[in-house]
């Protein structure tokens, strides 16, 4: 049997206190949202509509990529009133419809699979998800009846005393069956808020004579709501755990893991180390055998096997082949390459440049728009100075070339193959292959000059 899910995700937020819509609030890198549309589809969803409302238009960029289409709420008079907002983006759709909510991201495909089947299987108009809370307040209450079915929802504003006792309380998800469009228009707001509530429908189906039943959620930390930031880094906390441990179970050795952040873009090999305060994000992928070191944090960064990134690397859109190193506090932007064996060390920034096999710049150096042929030498406080206030420049060094400390390459410029250059120099023509350049003023000593000095005072 087929089944849609409506996602209502229109509400303000205001708890976030925030000017990003609430269901926009990234966990993992990933919005809110993102999580109930994966779970929809995961649950076998035939068709998936989101309900926007506040933040629109930001809402629907954010899942412009997934196969969902969007039903508009202007005015936020309910959840009733939002589920019938989407009427219309389900018409011809004859099936089972689920509903979800946008800020409820650890509900999982399976359970919502689960949901849809015990319509049939417990004979049922109306299913929802309820859960037994230590401490129940704020949440709906279901009221069952001597059979064990579903009697009434009451909402904590509208509960008396008794009822207020009842732990079990209403999730918010639920499966109804096809009849769902037409018993919808049957919900008036009459009650303490003045809204239009979904939980009316269980009095509406029960009047029309199907039974409404219950299924006990089997995981509570699945229907946490997100509704403060501290909702939010809670959710994250869970996310993070899972992530880490399955990736543990997979070979994956992390010290300290509670302090490593990763995202679930990310993939790992067996026997790779992380050490405590690693951040991995987006699209970083990390060969076998490889440690990352300490406080190290890599974005959309390739790390081969057996490679070595010491503690306090930040690279981004980075390659680190296998056998190299970066680091300690090595900053690796966009296009830096390291070739196998290569190293860059403390202090040392790689921009759009390939640093050839077993090269090496340890300390204190700026390699931009630049090619370092094999087993070149970068001295400490060398810099390409590759930008002339309009357009970016190239600079190429030969294999096996030495340059001294704190030389400038002024670029376009070409270090030749096993070619030097002097410490200090400022580099403007090209050095031949094999040949030395120097460009500095040429050094004089003059001599007993202190004693002299000293004699005038
Ligand atoms: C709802 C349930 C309550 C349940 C609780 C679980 C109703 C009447 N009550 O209460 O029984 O225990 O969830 O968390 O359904 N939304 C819209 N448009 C609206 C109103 C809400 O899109 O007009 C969205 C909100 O963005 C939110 C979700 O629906 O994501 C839930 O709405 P909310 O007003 O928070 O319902 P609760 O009071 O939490
Ligand atoms: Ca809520």
């Amino acid at each position: 049997m087929k089944h849609a899910v409506v996602i209502l995700a229109a509400g303000t937020g205001t708890r976030m206190k925030s000017r990003l819509p609430k269901v926009l609030h990234p966990l993992l890198g990933k919005p809110m949202v993102a999580y109930a549309v994966e779970a929809a589809i995961e649950s076998g969803a035939e068709r998936v509509v989101v309900v926007v409302g506040h933040g629109a238009e930001a809402v629907q960029t954010a899942l412009a990529d997934y196969p969902v289409v969007f039903a508009h709420q202007a005015e936020q008079l309910g959840t009733a009133h939002a589920l019938m907002q989407a009427e219309q983006a389900l018409e011809g759709f004859e099936g089972r419809v689920l509903v979800t909510y946008g800020d409820t991201p650890l509900l999982s495909g399976q359970t919502l699979a689960r949901l849809a089947g015990a319509l049939e299987a417990r004979e049922a108009g109306m299913v929802l998800l309820s859960l037994v809370l230590e401490d129940p307040t704020g949440y709906g209450r279901v009221l069952r009846g001597a059979d064990g079915s579903v009697h009434a929802v009451v909402e904590e504003k509208d509960a008396g005393p008794e009822e207020k006792r009842v732990r079990e309380v209403n999730s918010g998800v639920y499966a109804f069956d096809a009849n769902l469009w037409a018993y919808l228009k049957e919900v008036r707001n009459h009650n303490a808020s003045g809204e239009y509530y979904l939980t009316d429908l269980v009095q509406i189906y029960r009047a029309h004579g199907h039974r409404v039943v219950a299924l006990e959620g089997e995981d509570p930390a699945e229907l946490l709501g997100v509704n403060t930031r501290a909702h939010l880094a809670e959710v994250e906390r869970i996310l993070l755990e899972r992530l880490r441990r399955a990736w543990m179970l997979r070979g994956v050795r992390m010290i300290q893991p509670e302090t490593i952040y990763l995202e679930p873009t990310v993939e790992l090999a067996r026997d790779v180390t992380l050490w405590p305060g690693v951040i991995l994000r987006g699209r970083t992928r990390i060969g076998e055998g490889s440690v990352v070191g300490a406080y190290s944090v890599l974005v959309d960064t390739v790390v081969e096997a057996d490679a070595e990134v010491r503690g306090h690397t930040v690279a981004e859109g980075a390659v680190i082949r296998a056998g190299a190193g970066a680091g300690p506090f090595a900053r690796l932007r966009p296009g830096a390459e390291l070739e196998a064996g290569a190293h860059v060390g403390n202090f040392v920034e790689v921009k759009n440049a390939r640093i050839g096999p077993g090269a090496k710049a340890g300390h204190l150096a700026y390699l931009g728009d630049a090619e370092v042929g094999e087993g070149a030498n970068i001295g400490a406080g060398m810099i390409t100075a590759n930008y002339d206030g309009k357009r970016k420049h190239r600079t190429r060094i030969g294999k096996g070339a030495f340059i001294g400390s704190n030389a400038v390459l002024v670029a376009p410029v070409e270090v030749g193959d096993g070619a030097l250059v002097g410490a200090g120099s400022v580099i403007t023509q090209d050095v031949p292959a094999g040949a030395l350049g120097v460009a500095r003023g040429r050094q004089r000593n003059i001599e007993g000059y202190a004693e002299r000095k000293r004699r005038e005072e």
